[in-house]
């Protein structure tokens, strides 16, 4: 019997429509369009700005989309991970809610919470349980909404975020395409870099913590900068070489979206041509756990059966790592 990989066969996404320019921007702090675009590569972003609404609603928009291409019966998807840094709520589960939403009756259902990581992790997650033998049918989600914990006072944060969702259907394929190899990686020590201080366990809510202002991200941009080039690179390089792989054999490089710079130094470092990188930051900004199946969804029309993606991303915690794959369809 030949051995099981893990292949994604669908993609679907969902983003808000209000569009947060950088014009707009420049009216709540002291920026310019010319400073984020040279700086980030970001145009615009995306909010989620209807009251009550939530990851979730973006996560079942995105589900709903893919079963919609596929004509999938919901019913078939035995697992259902939703990837997120921003769950609906502290204590129920996201994922949840969002299997039961789309009919995913049969399926169980965790959250996957590694700071913009969380979809790269994912993939790992999913890819297990299909070569396993496991499941057949697993639903990876990357939602969130980071407009709900970012201060539209601080020019240090709001200009980099936005809100999206993209969906991926993992199953077993048997001739050798999907997830090829994994390199993940985590430090604790970065934790102190990129953080929402206040509303988990160490410090709970109350009055002091709102009145500080800890329930909103903070940042410090070059630390997370300097790590995030460094890290990528030596992880995507180290992927290539175990896989005896060369920068020629790439077809795609699919980076999380967090700073066009960033991207940029990664592909300078592993000596990858521009026109290979997937881009998608200008629109949509960092949409933590989304960029990555937004970016499969950006490109879908573009890739082919066998091309090899390398996938790398970069996060709170600190988190990182990169995935080796190799696309499993023509659309
Ligand atoms: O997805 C999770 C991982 N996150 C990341 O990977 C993000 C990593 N960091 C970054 O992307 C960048 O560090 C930022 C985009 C956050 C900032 O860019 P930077 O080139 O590192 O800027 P900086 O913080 O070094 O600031 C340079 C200057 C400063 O002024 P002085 O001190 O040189 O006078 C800032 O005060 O730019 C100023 N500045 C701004 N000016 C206009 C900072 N933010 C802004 C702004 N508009 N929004």
């Amino acid at each position: 019997m030949s051995k099981i990989t893990a292949a994604i066969t669908a993609v679907g996404k969902y983003l808000p429509e209000y569009k947060l320019t950088n014009a707009e921007l420049e009216t709540k702090v002291n920026t310019n369009d010319e400073w984020i675009v040279s700086r980030t590569g970001i145009k615009e972003r995306r909010i989620l700005k209807e009251k009550g609404k939530g990851t979730s609603f973006m996560a079942i928009n995105a589900a709903n989309d893919l079963i919609k291409k596929i004509n999938l019966d919901p019913k078939e998807i035995e697992l259902v991970i939703v990837a997120t840094a921003t769950p609906d709520m502290q204590a129920a589960s996201t994922s949840a809610f969002v299997a039961t939403k789309i009919g995913a009756t049969e399926a169980f259902s965790f959250d996957q919470i590694a700071a913009c990581s969380s979809f790269l992790y994912g993939m790992s997650t999913a890819s297990s349980y299909i070569e396993s033998g496991r499941y057949k049918k697993v639903l990876l989600i990357g939602a969130d909404m980071n407009s709900s914990m970012i201060d539209y006072t601080d020019r240090a944060t709001c200009i980099i975020f936005g809100d999206g969702a993209g969906a991926v259907l993992f199953e077993p394929n048997t001739n050798g395409l999907g997830l090829q190899d994994e390199y993940l990686r985590s430090d604790g020590n970065g934790r102190e870099f990129l953080k929402v201080e206040a509303g988990g366990s160490i410090l709970p809510a109350s009055e002091e913590t709102i009145k500080n202002g800890q329930h909103f991200v903070y940042q410090d941009g070059r630390t997370v900068f300097k790590f995030a080039v460094s890290n990528m690179a030596d992880v995507s390089e180290k992927i290539l070489h175990r896989n005896s792989l060369t920068i020629d054999d790439v077809t795609w490089l699919a980076p999380h979206q967090a700073n066009k710079r960033i991207i940029d130094a990664v592909a300078n470092r592993i000596n990858l041509d521009p026109s290979k990188i997937m881009l998608n930051i200008e629109k949509y900004g960092n949409t933590t756990s989304a960029t990555l199946p937004l970016l499969l969804n950006d490109y879908e029309s573009r890739l082919k059966k066998g091309d090899t993606i390398i996938f790398t991303a970069f996060g709170g915690g600190f988190t990182w790592g990169s995935i080796y794959m190799k696309w499993a369809y023509n659309n």
